[in-house]
């Protein structure tokens, strides 16, 4: 396996196609009670590095500042904060920030300067918007984001969660007010999920903007034949995940079983195909891990070469979903 590398989008920002997510890094709580310990989300960041990955994805609402401590300490024991990149996110503001005195702008910044303080670092390479605000002047919480740029806290600038139209009307305005523009996009996309074809994946081919989708796997129900999906803790303790793809198990079982038979024609893991797929058409997918031992199989998503047939063949069963998580925020 020899890992790929590339630009963020537009920025001068490189990374490994494969980003390291540290979601499952922390102490568990109620929203994720399935993370791991310091120790262990070391060693997986070791795996990964020693792999070649060096893009890293946290958040600011990560398992109460856990993920992004954990996830600084190891890059600090084990890295070179130059051989390194860290991404963060920060939640947009809302109603209840403003009651805690913030203005969207300055509620930005403190996320920013927390995230950095936990991460024990100067600057994050990408500073992302958690998901698009409906309740706040995301005018505000953007150029708020581009001036960190220009401070030198960050250095490029993602959205999360957002529609093509809003990240197209934001882009196409920042040359003439002299905004830094958004350089990548991290949807929800994977073999089971592939809503973000209509319109966000076409929009970023064409504007240079980096597709880093989170749940390439589908949260692991693509690591595993669907009568084995409770072999893993989060399998069964997810309750994002099936609010999620609860509604959709008998549309998206035999997708699942597809991946499973070519991962027995190629000899490799469902995970391997998974993300070989996904790899056909993104620029870094963020995976998730919370075990030692994963990313053999997950690099070796670049040593498989699907065929035109075999893609198909996974593209084939799938039907449209309704959107889920912050996406449903219009209710369609
Ligand atoms: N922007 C957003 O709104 C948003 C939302 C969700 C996630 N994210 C980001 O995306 C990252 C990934 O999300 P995710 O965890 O939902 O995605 P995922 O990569 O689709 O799924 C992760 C699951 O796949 C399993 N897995 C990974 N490699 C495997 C392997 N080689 N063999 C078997 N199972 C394997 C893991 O199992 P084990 O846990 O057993 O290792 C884990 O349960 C997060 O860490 C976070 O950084 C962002």
């Amino acid at each position: 396996m020899v890992m790929e590398y590339t630009h963020l989008g537009n920025s001068d920002v490189t990374i490994s196609r494969i980003c390291l997510g540290a979601m499952g890094f922390g102490v568990p709580n109620e929203q994720h009670p399935w993370t791991v310990d310091l120790e262990t989300s070391t060693a997986i960041i070791k795996e990964a590095l020693d792999a070649g990955i060096t893009f890293f994805d946290t958040a600011y609402t990560y398992n109460d500042g856990t993920s992004e401590e954990y996830l600084g300490e190891a890059l600090r024991r084990l890295a070179t904060r130059d051989d390194v990149r860290i991404a963060t996110k920060c939640p947009p503001p809302d109603v209840g920030t403003r009651e805690q005195g913030f203005t969207d702008g300055e509620w930005v910044r403190h996320c920013l300067e927390t995230s950095l303080s936990r991460l024990k670092e100067d600057y994050v390479d990408l500073f992302i918007c958690h998901w698009w605000g409906d309740d706040c002047n995301m005018d505000e919480v953007l150029s708020t984001m581009s001036a960190l740029v220009d401070e030198g806290k960050a250095r490029a600038l993602g959205m999360s969660n957002l529609f093509a139209w809003e990240l197209a009307e934001y882009n196409a305005r920042t040359e003439e007010r002299s905004l830094h523009r958004i350089d990548s996009v991290q949807g929800h996309y994977n073999l089971i999920n592939r809503e973000e074809e209509r319109e966000m994946i076409p929009y970023c081919e064409s504007h240079d903007v980096a597709l880093t989708p989170y749940s390439p796997l589908a949260g692991g129900r693509l690591t595993r034949t669907p009568k084995h999906q409770g072999d893993s803790l989060r399998g069964r303790i997810d309750h994002i995940g099936v609010s999620k793809y609860g509604a959709t198990l008998d549309a998206d079982a035999p997708i699942i079983e597809r991946v499973d038979e070519l991962a027995q024609k190629y000899g490799v893991s469902m995970t391997t195909i998974a993300l070989a797929w996904e790899l056909t058409t993104v620029t870094a997918p963020v995976v998730g891990v919370t075990k030692p031992g994963r990313i053999v199989d997950i690099v070796g998503a670049f040593d498989v070469k699907l065929t035109e047939d075999d893609i198909a063949y996974l593209d084939e069963l799938y039907v449209p979903h309704k959107l889920v998580g912050v996406m449903a925020r219009f209710g369609r």
